[in-house]
């Protein structure tokens, strides 16, 4: 999928100034925690989807996660086929535990739609039997409480990484710093800075 989207990106992309303006305003909106949906509308061939890649691989060097889904114009595709495609991709090659943490749940909800999510968990219980559109009102609920979940919960591990890492630096130039701050620095699901004895820092 993401091989779809990155086809043409690196070729001459010309002109769309506006337009990609605009596209990476929404992008600065969503790294600063408002979600923006985004529709891009024209005749075919007029340069949707090439637009799309520009975007989507501007935001992958801005260390965004981008996750596609493709609607399949023929007969045949199953139920909710792109969001299938978006979910997989997260289902894929992401540690089990903490994907059952951020689906959370709703993971069950999300095993009746991605058969992918039930593979990896076969200890979920049945969906409930639901109405069709309340089985998918529950799907889309489940899915963007995951999204939401599974965004903190990586960003919550960044910090916690790049602090331990930060803090093994420390202690090899200033091992006494680094003692005092590995004992007064606690990472995990919040992270805080408590030392025995107050401090007065002089830098
Ligand atoms: N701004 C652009 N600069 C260069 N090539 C472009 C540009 N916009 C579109 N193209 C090329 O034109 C072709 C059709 O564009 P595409 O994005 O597939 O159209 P759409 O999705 O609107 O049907 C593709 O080969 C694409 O790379
Ligand atoms: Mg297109």
């Amino acid at each position: 999928m993401a091989q779809t989207l990155d086809r043409e990106v690196g070729t001459v992309f010309v002109g769309r100034e506006r337009e990609f303006a605009a596209l990476r305003a929404g992008l600065d909106d969503t790294l600063a925690g408002h979600g923006r949906v985004l529709l891009l509308a024209g005749e075919p061939g007029i340069g949707k989807t090439r637009l799309a890649s520009e975007l989507a691989a501007e935001a992958r060097q801005r260390g965004t996660q981008v996750l596609t889904g493709y609607c399949y114009e023929g007969e045949g595709a199953p139920p909710f086929w792109p969001w299938v495609q978006i979910v997989r991709a997260c289902v894929t090659n992401c540690d089990h535990d903490l994907l059952r943490t951020e689906m959370g749940s709703g993971a069950a909800d999300i095993a009746q739609v991605i058969p992918e999510v039930r593979e990896r968990f076969p200890e979920l219980p049945p969906p409930p039997e639901l109405e069709s559109e309340q089985a998918r009102f529950r799907f889309f609920d489940s899915l963007t409480t995951f999204k939401g979940t599974a965004a903190r919960e990586r960003i919550r591990q960044a910090v916690a990484k790049n602090l331990r890492t930060s803090l093994t630096k420390i202690a090899k130039a200033h091992p006494t710093l680094g003692r005092h701050l590995r004992g007064a620095i606690k990472t995990g699901l919040f992270c805080s800075y408590t030392p025995e004895m107050p401090v007065r820092w002089e830098l």
